[in-house]
């Protein structure tokens, strides 16, 4: 079937949009007059000379919508640069989708010096047409000197701007980033590419270079700090580029960290070799007896029957194993990336190799350098990450180290307090802790019991529960990822917890307390209204606490005298202030949703709120509560906010850095007046640079729903 890619609205042309995210790894869609290429998606090599599978079986038949070629090598030979400058590209390969073209460099640090000027490889890849150039950057190779690094570093960075200024916004072009193993070098390459313009135009998409040595020789870890070092400085609204990265082993942990897009020979040249891609690994079919992968293209034969072919019907066969495998591991991240578990597939993927597990730990433990720019990027990745999700959380020997845990728990330790007073009515501070142990969620159930009848002994008792990742106060029993562990308490598990116990503790304010360890017991269960409904006020005052930023203080204030809905089941569903509709707890994931009423009494308390602090221009309530965050939106865009719509990139003014993504936010006017409240969509950064997609959802429209505002609307 001839399908043709619609080229996208001209005004749109090299934007990027994000649509789905976790953390650093998005789903993203990349504005091009060959279509609107989803993310992230890899680009076979396709060497005119030697088209192992020809480009439009690429696009027909494996549904690859870009690919990559290279144009110094049709700029060499005379027939294909005269097709190429005659018919263009997408003629010259029938190719339908994007095309992407590299410049050379690659070929200068293969075979030496090539005879090709800056300007001239960016004007022919204009001339031929192609969708993304890339200018002719300097490759830095892991084994040069750091003298060597930088002036290839800054002689890239010295090309930018020709490059740019011979593209003239014909093409969209690639901006590579060197720096070899050095992460400052890396830091800084980024930040001059990310910087670099002629006149108003700057790079669209940013590759990564000076990679495919440490990725033949297996160098993974280094591989992850050149990622996240380069990352540390680039921009959130341009795609990242993995050059030479095919190996489908490797993506989803480039994914977890922000990789947007791939390209690779690797399908071609293994097939060459004789070897199997497979998620796992590479497999060479020379004594194989049965496949241990499997695809379309190899069912049916057996390995025997495949080494029997003729060369190049085996090259075929395999490369097209090696591409069916390829995409099938990009649609598992993209999915994973939709379903909350990018992180955990990278883990798993992690045993694939010792290679790759030393990289993966090295992500996670070596932080041990916090000023290194790789360690920045790991921090911001946390703070990205939405630490509240609906999905179960499977228990593992790294699950400690997975952004939105360590996010969530982060959260937790530095926002929630324990009570200020107490179910009868006194105050002062807790005489005891009670550590609960055992007993499966929902703990509401299994613990409720022994909880209740140990506040009614002593009322001042702060009630935490033992989970595999860590101490929780009984207040959040329902919050994930707490609740949402699957896997049974191994004594590993129990060993790591009880190391953080004490730190915990301390960080809670609870240090001093005396600890006394409870397990659950068959009792009869006779309810005690007072006790259950102040624990219920905790829960909302903790959960606007932890979620929101929004001060203890504040929430026992704007929390006195709710009245709570509940369901069949007992479960709260709506809660109301004054008959108004206030927020409702989130029965899926812990999580609240906020109504209108809930969003005006925060914005309210914190307009007369006790300011103590300021961040930028704004003032804060304090740095462990600042306050629910707030997103601050053009004039053109009030009325539609107001009315409900949700606020796109490209109106908004600023953002509060403190930012959730997934949690709750306020849109507000530049005179901070409510105009809406949502669930932000994007980080505080993202929200200032993006120009498409939504960045709050929003919940509801803070405006009056009078007729002037409608008729704004409808204009
Ligand atoms: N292909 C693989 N690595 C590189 C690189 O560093 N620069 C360019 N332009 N192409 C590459």
């Amino acid at each position: 079937m001839k399908t043709s890619p619609v080229p996208c609205r001209p005004q749109d042309l090299g934007k990027f949009e994000i649509v789905q995210r976790d953390g650093a790894a998005r789903l993203g869609r990349l504005f091009t007059n060959h279509g609107i290429l989803e993310t992230p998606a890899l680009l076979p090599v396709v060497n005119p000379n030697i088209l192992t599978i020809e480009p439009r079986s690429l696009w027909e038949d494996f549904g690859f919508k870009a690919l990559i070629t290279n144009s110094y090598v049709i700029w060499k030979h005379e027939k294909l640069r005269d097709r190429a400058v005659n018919e263009g590209i997408h003629e010259l390969l029938d190719f339908p989708g994007v095309v992407m073209t590299d410049s050379g460099t690659f070929q200068s640090y293969v075979y030496g010096d090539i005879d090709v000027s800056v300007e001239e490889i960016v004007k022919f890849q204009c001339d031929i047409g192609v969708d993304i150039g890339t200018m002719l950057d300097v490759f830095g190779r892991p084994d040069m000197t750091r003298e060597e690094i930088e002036e290839a570093v800054q002689l890239t960075a010295e090309r930018a701007k020709p490059s740019l200024k011979a593209a003239d916004s014909r093409i969209m072009l690639n901006g590579p980033v060197q720096g070899g193993l050095h992460q400052d070098l890396r830091a800084q390459s980024a930040k001059m590419m990310a910087q670099s313009t002629s006149g108003h135009n700057g790079f669209s998409v940013h590759p990564i270079g000076g990679i495919v040595p440490l990725m033949e020789s297996q160098r993974y870890r280094e591989l992850i700090q050149a990622i996240l070092s380069s990352s540390s400085n680039l921009p959130a609204n341009r795609p990242m580029h993995i050059f030479g990265c095919g190996h489908p082993m490797l993506f989803p942990m480039c994914i977890a960290v922000g990789a947007d897009l791939f390209d690779s020979a690797a399908y071609a040249l293994f097939a060459k070799d004789g070897r199997l891609l497979s998620e796992e690994g590479t497999h060479r079919i020379e004594s194989m007896k049965e496949w241990p992968t499997h695809s379309t293209h190899i069912s049916g034969h057996t390995p025997e029957q495949v080494r029997s072919m003729s060369k190049p019907d085996r090259t075929r066969l395999l490369a097209m194993h090696n591409l069916e495998v390829t995409q099938r591991e990009l649609a598992r991240c993209r999915e994973a990336v939709r379903s909350g578990s990018i992180w955990s597939l990278a883990e798993r993927r992690s045993h694939s190799s010792p290679y790759l597990r030393e990289a993966f730990l090295e992500i996670i433990n070596g932080q041990s350098d916090p000023e290194q720019p790789s360690s920045i990027r790991m921090q911001s990745i946390i703070r990205s990450t939405d630490p509240v999700r609906p999905s179960s959380e499977p228990l593992s020997d790294d699950i400690l180290s997975r952004p939105h845990i360590i996010h969530a728990k982060s959260l937790l330790l530095q926002r929630w307090r324990p009570p200020g007073s107490w179910h009868d009515g006194s105050t002062g501070p807790p005489s005891r802790v009670i550590v609960m142990k055992d007993g499966n969620p929902p703990w509401r159930t299994s613990q409720w019991p022994t909880v209740q009848r140990a506040l009614a002994e002593d009322p001042r008792t702060v009630v935490l529960i033992d989970t595999q990742i860590g101490l929780v106060p009984f207040s959040l029993e329902d919050l994930s990822p707490w609740c949402r562990i699957e896997g049974s308490f191994g004594q590993k598990t129990e060993d790591a917890v009880a190391g953080h116990y004490a730190a915990d503790l301390e960080t809670m304010g609870l240090g001093a307390v005396p600890v006394l360890v409870m397990r659950p017991e068959d009792a009869e269960h006779e309810q005690n209204k007072s006790i259950s409904d102040w624990m219920e006020r905790c829960s909302l005052v903790d959960k606007l606490a932890v979620l929101c930023g929004v001060s203890p203080t504040i929430g026992c204030e704007i929390t006195n005298g709710v009245r709570i809905r509940r369901s069949n089941t007992n479960r709260p569903v709506n809660v109301y202030r004054d008959e108004a509709h206030f927020l409702s707890p989130r029965l899926n994931d812990g999580g609240i949703s906020l109504a209108l009423e809930g969003a005006r009494a925060i914005h309210n308390s914190m307009k007369l709120g006790e300011a103590s602090d300021v961040v930028g221009e704004r003032k804060i309530m304090n740095r462990d509560h600042p306050g629910i965050p707030r997103v601050t939106i053009h004039p053109d865009a009030v009325p539609y906010v107001g009315a409900g719509r949700n606020v796109m990139h490209g109106f908004i003014l600023k953002a509060d850095p403190w930012i959730i993504v997934g949690q709750p936010c306020l849109v507000v006017d530049s005179d901070d007046n409510l105009i809406a409240h949502g669930i932000s969509n994007a980080t505080s950064d993202e929200m200032e640079l993006m120009l498409k997609g939504v960045a709050v959802k929003v919940r509801d429209g803070a405006l009056p729903k009078d007729g002037a505002n409608n008729a704004a609307i409808d204009s």
